[in-house]
């Protein structure tokens, strides 16, 4: 590691330690401390998570490091801290905040992500890319899941850290959140060197569920036994955990995925009207071309034969259509 970026780490390290001091310990963190045991946040996970609180002030955190012996340049460039051109004075970038420490995955401080206490926008302040810093290669909570994701032979991914936190105390301790990004290709590649299971529990609101399913078009190109849990009422996990408890999150919607081709199904069931015949023949299209990419022939053979006893469709019409769009799209 160059030497600039193991002070970067250190600073982080450093910092995310007086972050949390002041989240637990002092009255100026009281406030975000009411607001995240408010959210069902507990103190172990406050523990666990390392999360703190930033003052609302202009300077701390460029003071506490300076002093220390940090120069503005290495500050700057670990995104800790701004230069306002205006009155050409560096200022802090996270001001009253909850503040969840990024890890890399040997463990290392890293960044922040600064969730506002209220509705202030935006409602997560992140750190910008930086040399120890890129979000599309950052798996939240990696580290710690590691373990778990081999025992159990499988990763759940979530949107966001809060699902991701309270999902860990629910049990599922081989989760993970990507970074209010897209999933990317070392996304993958990080994962795949640990299990080729994945579940995806992104929010069921329109845009998570769009999410959950360009996911899961990544993975199953990429070669991942994939699967899917949606809930109620466009939920996410946090939300929902709160509404019906851990257990039934456990057992409901963990324990109740969907298989990739039954989450497409679903997933393209929605909004359409299948008593109106265009939408029914469009939506048997889309999912004939779906079960074209399935790569197992039994497979296959199992979803044409739901259609066909759901639509009553004969099996070599659909057949016959299935291999036809499988090679159009060849
Ligand atoms: N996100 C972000 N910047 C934003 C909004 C969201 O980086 N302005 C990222 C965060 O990583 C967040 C994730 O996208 O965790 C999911 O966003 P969203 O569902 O809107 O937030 P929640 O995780 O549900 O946040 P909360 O429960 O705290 O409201
Ligand atoms: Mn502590
Ligand atoms: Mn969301
Ligand atoms: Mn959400
Ligand atoms: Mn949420």
């Amino acid at each position: 590691i160059p030497e600039a970026s193991r002070q970067m780490m250190e600073a982080h390290d450093l910092l995310k330690k007086f972050y949390h001091h002041l989240l637990v310990n002092t009255k100026e963190g009281q406030e975000a401390l009411e607001y995240l045991l408010g959210r069902g946040f507990t103190s172990e996970t406050i523990e666990k998570f390392q999360i703190g609180y930033a003052l609302d002030s202009w300077d701390f955190v460029y003071k506490f490091l300076t002093k220390r012996g940090y120069t503005d340049d290495i500050l700057e460039k670990a995104g800790l801290i701004i230069f306002r051109d205006r009155d050409e004075k560096y200022f802090d970038r996270f001001r009253n905040r909850v503040m969840f420490p990024i890890m890399d995955h040997q463990g290392n401080t890293i960044a922040f992500s600064g969730r506002a206490l209220g509705d202030d926008e935006p409602k997560y302040l992140n750190s910008p890319e930086t040399p120890i810093f890129n979000k599309s290669q950052v798996l939240y909570n990696f580290n710690n899941a590691r373990p778990h994701i081999r025992k159990k032979e499988q990763v759940v991914l979530f949107e966001g850290f809060a699902d991701c936190i309270s999902a860990v105390r629910a049990g599922v301790e081989n989760a993970v959140a990507t970074m209010g990004t897209a999933l990317t290709d070392l996304h993958l590649k990080l994962i795949k060197r640990n299990t080729d299971h994945v579940l995806i529990c992104y929010d069921s609101d329109s845009a998570g569920l769009a999410a959950a399913n360009r996911a899961a078009n990544m993975l199953a190109e990429a070669g991942f036994q994939v699967k899917a849990s949606v809930m109620p009422d466009g939920l996410d996990p946090d939300d929902y955990i709160k509404k019906y408890g851990e257990k039934s999150f456990i057992s409901d919607v963990i324990g109740s995925s969907l298989t990739y081709m039954a989450f497409k199904m679903q997933y393209l069931r929605k909004g359409k009207n299948l008593n109106n015949e265009g939408e029914r023949i469009h939506y048997i299209e889309e999912v004939l071309s779906e079960i074209s990419h399935l790569p197992n022939a039994v497979e296959r053979d199992h979803y044409l034969r739901q259609l066909s006893s759901e639509f009553s469709l004969s099996l070599d019409a659909l057949e016959q259509q299935q291999r036809k769009i499988f090679f159009a799209e060849k």
